[in-house]
C-alpha cells in the first residue's frame, strides 16, 4: 500500500496490510500465527485486521538517558489503541553513551541492523522509534530507512537543568570544565562530590546542543517526529502527551502508506544541515546524517555541510556554544519556532510525518525568547557551527567545530607532540620530559573507525597538567577521533583517511610543523612531499584489534568518516526480499 505524499488517511481493507500476510491467509502458518496470538492474551478476532505497530524501545536498566522510555513505551501504546492500531513492544539494543565502551559508535550500525531485520521479520505495519542517546537516533532511522516500513521517532527529550551552589550546570560541557579545574587544583573532593549530585538529576539525555540534541533536530527538521517533540523535556507531562500523540499518528501513517523513502528525501537532508549548522550542534551530525542519508539513497558530502555552513548563521545560544539550555530552547518557541528563522533555506513544500507540508507544520510556530533564538540579524556566530578542512594532512577532510574554540587558534603553526594511541596519551600527556608549550600541536593517532575501533570521543584531547595550572584551557588538537557534542576547544576531528589505514596523520613525527587555518578551511603537515613518500613506504599496518565475532565483522565492513562509517554491505545499493513477498 503506497500513497502520495500529503494524502489523507483512509481505512485500509484488512488485506491491504503487510501483517495480513502474517495473520489473515488461508493456510497452516495464519492458523498457527493466530493461535500464539491468543496465546499472548489477545483475541484474533478483536486485534487482527488492524494496523500493527512495532514499538522499539531503547529502555535500559543501564541507560539513564532512556530509564523512562519504558512508561512512554505505554503512552505510545495508548495512543496506538486510541486510534485503532495493535501495538507490539520490541525491545531493541541500548546505547548508552556513558557506559559504553569503547564507545557507542562501535554499536551504532548493530542497532541500525537489529531496527532493519526485526521490522522486516516480524508481521509489522509501521513502527514508533524510541531513543534519543546519541547514537540510537542515528541507528533507529537507518534501520527504519533501509525497510523503508511507516515510522515515527520519539525523542527521549533532555533531562532537567543541573545545578551547583547556584550555577546552572550543563551536560558534559561542565564536566569537563570542572575536571579540569580539579586537574589544576581549583576545587576539592566536597566539591566534587556536590557536582556529581548536581550534573544530571533526571532521566533524559544531555541537555547542552549535544550529540543526542543535535540529533534529534536533525530527527524533526527530517521530518520524522512530531512538531516540536525533539526538545519536550523528558520529564515534562508533555512528553507523555507526545509519545501518545506519536502511537495515534502512526496508525494513520500506515492507513496512508507514507513511508520513510518519501519523507527523507535530499531536500529533506539538506534542510537538515542547515538546521545542525545553525544550531550550532554536534560535529558528530556529519557522520551521522551522511551514513543516514546513504541508506536513502541521497548522496550527501563534506562539502555540502561546508557550503551550507558559509551561509547560515549560528542562532541557537544554546551551550557548549552559547549560554542557555535545552529547557530554556524549549520555551522559547523549540524547533519549530527556531526554523522560522530559517524559513528562507528550508524546502518548505515536502511532507513530514504530522504535515502534508513542512510549511503546514509551521505555520502558527513562534520564538518566544529571541535570547535563546536570536534573529537571523543578531546571530551568536556569523557562520555556521562548523567548518569541513582539507590539505595534505587530511586529504578525505576533517572538520571543527570552530565555534567552541579560542578564536585565536583558528589560525595556528605549531610542532606536533605525537601520541600512537589514546592509552599512550593518558599515561604520558603530563609528563614535563615531552616540553609541552601552549603553542605545541597535539596529535592523536590510530583513534579513528578502525583503528579506536569506533572513532571514540577521545578528540578533546586533555591538555598537561602544568598548562592548566598556568591557565591555558585551549590548545590546537588533530586526530581521527570523534568528540562529544558537549566538548569544546580547537579539536580538528574526524580526519580522513585515518591513521590506522596509512592515512597521512600516521606520518606525523614529533616536532614536525602543523598548520591549521580555518578562515582557508586548511590543515597542512608542513614536510615535504618526498620525505611523506618516504615515511609511507616504511609505515606498517596496525594488527586487528579483533580477529573473531561482531568487532571482526566491523573491522572488515566500516567505512571510513568522510562517508558516514556505515557497514560497506549495509550502504550499497541492492535488494532486500520482504519474507512473505510472493
Ligand atoms: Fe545520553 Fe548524553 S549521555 S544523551
Amino acid at each position: 500500500m503506497t500513497a502520495e505524499p500529503g494524502e489523507r488517511p483512509r481505512q485500509p481493507r484488512p488485506e491491504d496490510l503487510r501483517s495480513h500476510q502474517w495473520y489473515g491467509t488461508d493456510g497452516l502458518r495464519s492458523f498457527s500465527h493466530r493461535a500464539r496470538t491468543r496465546q499472548l492474551g489477545y483475541l484474533p478476532e478483536e486485534h487482527l485486521g488492524k494496523p500493527v505497530v512495532a514499538i522499539l524501545n531503547t529502555w535500559s536498566d543501564i541507560n539513564p538517558c532512556h530509564m523512562h522510555l519504558r512508561e512512554r513505551a505505554q503512552a505510545v501504546k495508548r495512543g496506538v489503541w486510541q486510534a485503532g492500531g495493535f501495538p507490539l513492544e520490541f525491545p531493541v539494543a541500548t546505547l548508552s553513551e556513558t557506559f559504553q565502551k569503547p564507545t557507542p559508535m562501535l554499536y551504532r550500525n548493530l542497532l541500525a541492523m537489529e531496527t532493519e531485520e526485526l521490522l522486516r521479520s516480524y508481521p509489522v505495519d509501521g513502527a514508533v522509534l524510541l531513543g534519543g542517546c546519541d547514537k540510537s537516533t542515528p541507528a533507529l532511522l537507518m534501520g527504519a530507512a533501509s525497510v523503508d516500513l511507516p515510522a515515527v521517532f520519539v525523542p527521549a527529550g533532555p533531562m532537567l537543568p543541573g545545578h551547583w551552589r547556584g550555577t546552572v550546570l550543563g551536560s558534559g560541557t561542565d564536566m569537563w570544565k570542572y575536571w579540569d579545574d580539579r586537574r589544576a587544583g581549583l576545587i576539592g573532593d566536597a566539591e566534587l562530590a556536590e557536582l556529581e549530585n548536581g550534573l544530571a538529576r533526571s532521566p533524559g539525555t544531555c541537555m547542552t546542543m549535544g550529540t543526542a540534541a543535535t540529533m534529534t533536530a536533525a530527527a524533526e527538521t527530517l521530518g520524522m517526529t512530531l512538531p516540536g517533540a525533539s526538545s519536550v523535556p523528558a520529564v515534562d507531562s508533555g512528553h507523555e502527551r507526545m509519545a501518545a500523540a506519536s502511537g495515534r499518528r502512526i496508525v494513520d501513517l500506515v492507513r496512508t502508506g507514507l513511508r520513510p523513502s518519501a519523507i527523507l528525501t535530499r531536500a529533506a537532508f539538506q534542510d537538515a544541515v542547515a538546521t545542525v549548522l545553525a544550531l550550532g550542534g554536534s560535529t558528530n551530525a556529519v557522520i551521522h546524517l551522511i551514513a543516514l542519508a546513504g541508506r536513502c539513497g541521497v548522496e550527501l558530502t563534506l562539502d555540502d555541510f561546508d557550503r551550507v555552513a558559509r551561509t547560515v548563521p549560528v542562532l541557537a545560544d544554546v551551550r557548549p556554544g552559547g549560554r542557555f539550555l535545552m529547557e530554556d530552547f524549549h520555551f522559547a518557541g523549540g524547533l519549530p519556532g527556531f526554523l522560522t528563522r530559517l524559513l528562507d533555506v528550508l524546502h518548505l513544500d515536502r511532507p513530514t510525518v504530522a504535515h502534508p507540508t513542512l510549511r503546514e507544520q509551521l505555520a502558527g510556530a513562534l520564538v518566544h525568547d529571541p535570547e535563546v533564538i536570536r534573529e537571523r540579524d543578531r546571530p551568536l556566530a556569523d557562520e555556521g557551527g562548523l567548518a569541513v578542512l582539507t590539505g595534505n594532512l587530511c586529504p578525505d577532510g576533517a572538520v571543527i567545530k570552530h565555534i567552541a574554540a579560542d578564536p585565536r587558534l583558528l589560525r595556528h603553526t605549531g610542532p606536533a607532540v605525537v601520541f600512537p594511541d589514546y592509552r599512550t596519551l593518558q599515561r604520558t600527556i603530563d609528563d614535563p620530559a615531552l616540553g609541552i608549550t601552549a603553542d605545541h600541536v597535539l596529535v592523536l593517532q590510530n583513534a579513528g573507525p578502525r583503528g579506536g575501533p569506533g572513532m571514540p570521543e577521545y578528540g578533546m584531547l586533555p591538555l598537561p597538567d602544568h598548562l592548566l595550572k598556568q591557565g591555558v584551557r585551549d590548545m590546537v588538537r588533530i586526530s581521527d577521533a570523534r568528540m562529544s557534542g558537549t566538548s569544546y576547544g580547537t579539536c580538528v576531528l574526524h580526519v580522513a583517511p585515518e591513521s590506522y589505514v596509512g592515512g597521512p596523520l600516521a606520518l606525523v613525527r614529533n616536532g614536525d610543523p602543523i598548520t591549521l587555518d580555518v578562515p582557508a578551511r586548511t590543515l597542512r603537515l608542513e614536510v615535504s612531499d618526498a620525505e611523506l613518500t618516504r615515511r609511507a613506504a616504511r609505515w606498517t599496518p596496525p594488527p586487528a584489534h579483533h580477529t573473531r565475532g561482531y568487532g571482526a565483522l566491523y573491522g572488515e565492513q566500516i567505512t571510513q568518516a568522510d562517508t558516514g562509517c556505515d557497514f560497506a554491505f549495509l550502504a550499497r545499493k541492492g535488494d532486500t526480499p520482504d519474507p512473505y513477498a510472493g
